[in-house]
């Protein structure tokens, strides 16, 4: 990411992106002359409002400008305003250039932007605009390759900014792997190639890597993790990925854990087919702990981690386990399968046994777990689990600055009645009130009592219809806040033991 530090026509680049918020449209009209009236024009008939993700686009006239286009967005009303606006607008517009075919552009950040916070957002959002879903197409496709957008920023910030817009950058590429990973279809990510695919992703970032065959999720005795796996012609694997910088301290250890379902048809509870094909991004999580470990390697974030992906596909096979079975975890407790489609709660809960048994003091799991977080909260907002109440609210605070939106749903010891078995510790589902509740509380079985947390991203993994700031498909949803809890991890041990 470029970061020009000069007046906006002495950049370098063929499309200047100015911005401005409700109230301060007017100041727009400053770059009038240059664009032979047009801004000014626009702000005066109110074409242009500065209404949020409001995009205009002109030519330059002015022959001292590098540039030969400009174009402004809209921030929305000033008291509304949030780094997520600035992030989201700076999608927007760099989307819209993109269809523009406009070449390379540069994001002016002025005013209340010029902060490094908000450079880092500019810069995310410029990044996350150049996801390319188009590699399987063969016909009206053109490959997407600008990497060529930048920031204006004023020059006495300049090494400030130059930081602040690489971290965005990276960060932005990191939630584009997990896209291009969640896009990938059933048939070529199986998951042998999912895990591989993995170990390239953190190995290329210089993290560690072990991949678990059958045989060895045999000898640990992950039942729930292979029986999952056993409708299928695919055999599961294990992902374990390890991050411990130099002079990081011994503890807290971090234990993320993401779901890993290469393709989700049910098992013998088969899906409907209506929107099946969704299911093919029921990885989404395992591929969100991966990208995150390999960006907060690169950020050199002291701190350890440990990332366990189990993947399985859940196929209604000749082998598959059937409803009624009963599967026994790594940790001894037995689970009768009333329903083979709850399968991510069985491999995620071997994937947290196996993480505390590697040293996590702290557990994050993210997982397209549940259709009812959809239910409960649509689309938007990404259902937030987890113990204790503090550390649910620091980590609630951070995916709100991430961009990823989440929102606390109870853990009411009541509602675990609803996975009483007759035969068994437990049954698999709760059945549908309070669906997402009933997950997380499975979950909770396998945590050991540690400071937990359970993202499920059902609803928002992926976008299914275009929003300026989103088009369709898969969203990268919960990279940026893993990041985040990585990053703050410090602070929070900090302020947890000046609570005590
Ligand atoms: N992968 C699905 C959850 C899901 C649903 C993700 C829709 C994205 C969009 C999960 O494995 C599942 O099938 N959950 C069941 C659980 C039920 C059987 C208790 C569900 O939500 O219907
Ligand atoms: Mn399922
Ligand atoms: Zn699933």
């Amino acid at each position: 990411m470029d970061v020009f530090a000069c007046q906006l026509h002495e950049a370098d680049t063929d499309l200047v992106i100015v911005s401005a918020a409700e109230e301060q449209v007017s100041e727009l009209e400053r770059w009038s002359a240059a664009t032979g009236g047009e801004i000014g024009r626009a702000v005066q008939s109110g074409e242009f409002t500065g209404k949020l993700f409001e995009t205009f686009l002109t030519p330059i006239v002015a022959s001292d400008f590098r540039a030969r286009r400009l174009a402004a967005v809209g921030l929305g009303p000033r008291s509304a305003f949030t780094i997520d606006r600035a992030r989201r607008a700076a999608t927007a517009i760099a989307l819209t250039a993109r269809q523009k075919k406009t070449g390379r552009i540069a994001f002016a950040a002025d005013g209340a932007l010029n902060t490094p916070d908000m450079i880092q957002a500019i810069a995310e959002g410029l990044t996350l605009a150049e996801f390319d879903a188009g590699r399987y197409k063969t016909t009206d496709y053109e490959p997407f390759a600008l990497r060529a957008s930048g920031i204006i920023a004023s020059a006495q910030a300049r090494h400030v900014a130059e930081t602040a817009a690489r971290r965005g950058r990276l960060i932005g590429e990191h939630c584009n792997m997990a896209r291009q990973l969640d896009n990938e279809p059933g048939n070529s990510l199986t998951p042998p190639v999912f895990a591989a695919r993995l170990s390239e992703v953190a190995q290329d970032g210089g993290l560690s890597v072990d991949v678990l065959d059958a045989a060895e999720l045999e000898r640990l005795g992950m039942g729930m993790l292979l029986g999952v796996g056993r409708g299928s012609a695919e055999p599961p694997r294990l992902v374990v990925i390890r991050y411990e910088p130099a002079g990081a301290p011994t503890t807290p250890v971090l234990g993320f854990v993401g779901k890993g379902i290469t393709f989700d048809t049910g098992g013998i509870s088969i899906k409907p087919p209506l929107d099946m094909d969704r299911m093919k991004d029921d990885m989404a999580g395992g591929a969100a702990v991966a990208c995150a470990m390999r960006a907060i390697a690169a950020l050199n974030v002291p701190i350890r981690i440990i990332g366990v992906i189990p993947i399985a596909e859940n196929m209604p096979g000749g082998r598959a386990i059937k409803p009624g079975d009963v599967l026994k975890s790594a940790s001894g407790k037995t689970v009768e399968v009333v329903n083979t489609d709850a399968e991510g709660r069985l491999i995620l809960g071997d994937a947290l046994w196996y993480a505390q048994r590697l040293g996590a003091t702290h557990l994050v799991d993210i997982a397209t777990l549940t259709g009812a977080i959809t239910v409960a909260l649509g689309r938007i907002t990404t259902g937030l689990f987890g113990t204790p109440p503090a550390f649910v609210e620091h980590v609630r605070a951070i995916a709100e600055r991430a961009g990823d939106r989440c929102w606390p749903l109870p853990l009411f010891e009541e509602y675990k009645d609803q996975l009483r078995s007759e035969i068994a510790d437990m049954i698999n589902t709760g059945g549908r009130p309070g669906g997402a509740i009933t997950a997380a509380l499975f979950l909770q079985e396998f945590t050991g009592g540690l400071p937990w947390i359970h993202l499920d991203i059902a609803g928002t993994s992926w976008a299914d219809e275009n929003k300026p700031f989103m088009p369709k498909g898969p969203t990268g949803v919960g990279v940026r806040t893993l990041i985040g809890v990585a990053e703050k991890m410090g602070e929070w041990e900090l302020e947890s033991k000046n609570r005590i």
